[in-house]
């Protein structure tokens, strides 16, 4: 009995993802259109919570969070946009490069997700100071100070802490 009831769940959760995909190509219930005009009709707001997705709490302080408690542990971690003042929770730009380069030259590359996300993967250990820039379209925008932290958005929040004028931004926009 309780077997039966369990295997329809996940049928029903199965074909809620397949239409949610098809549709938008993310799940359901994790994006809604966003509803300030300024941000354009396609623009889109992540309403997930705390619910584990790559695509999860764009302009969140990813590090801050997963350096405790649950989530995989990042070194770097953060979101890119086009405007300096981008919202909390609001996605970014996909297809954007952040490239990072350590103390040593050795150059780690991340592609943006359809969230703007981007992070690194288990076995990278960047040796610090690092470097950061930005590639999108073949346009760079770079950091000119180095780093002592991969947590990018400790200081690139919407008003900037740290000295940081901002968002992660792509140049051009
Ligand atoms: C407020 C806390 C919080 C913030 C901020 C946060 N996360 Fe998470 N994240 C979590 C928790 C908790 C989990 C694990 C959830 C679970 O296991 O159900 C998680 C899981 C994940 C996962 C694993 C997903 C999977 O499929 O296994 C990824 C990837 C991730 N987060 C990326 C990010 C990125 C990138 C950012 C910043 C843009 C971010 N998170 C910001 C709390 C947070
Ligand atoms: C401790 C604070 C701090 C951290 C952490 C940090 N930055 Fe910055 N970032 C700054 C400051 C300050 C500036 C402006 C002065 C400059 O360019 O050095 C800046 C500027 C930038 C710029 C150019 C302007 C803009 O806002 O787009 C980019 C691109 C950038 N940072 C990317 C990154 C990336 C990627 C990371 C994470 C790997 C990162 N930063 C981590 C402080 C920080």
């Amino acid at each position: 009995m309780t077997v039966r009831k369990a295997s329809l769940g996940f049928v029903t959760l199965g074909f809620g993802l397949m239409v949610g995909l098809s549709a938008q190509n993310l799940p359901p219930g994790l994006n809604s259109k966003n509803t300030a005009p300024s941000d354009g009709p396609s623009a889109l707001k992540w309403t997930g919570g705390n619910r584990e997705s790559q695509y999860m709490n764009p302009g969140l302080d990813c590090i801050g969070c997963h350096s405790k408690g649950e989530g995989p542990r990042f070194k770097i971690a953060g979101t890119v946009y086009t405007k300096l003042d981008e919202k909390d929770l609001d996605f970014g730009v996909e297809g954007a490069s952040v490239v990072v380069t350590d103390s040593k030259g050795t150059v780690f590359t991340y592609k943006t997700n359809k969230a703007g996300n981007f992070m690194s993967r288990g076995s990278d250990s960047p040796v610090y100071p690092i470097t950061a820039k930005v590639v999108f379209n073949g346009k760079e925008n770079a950091m000119a100070s180095p780093q002592r932290t991969g947590n990018c958005m400790m200081c690139h929040s919407a008003a900037g802490k740290g000295g940081a004028p901002g968002r992660v931004i792509v140049a051009g926009k």
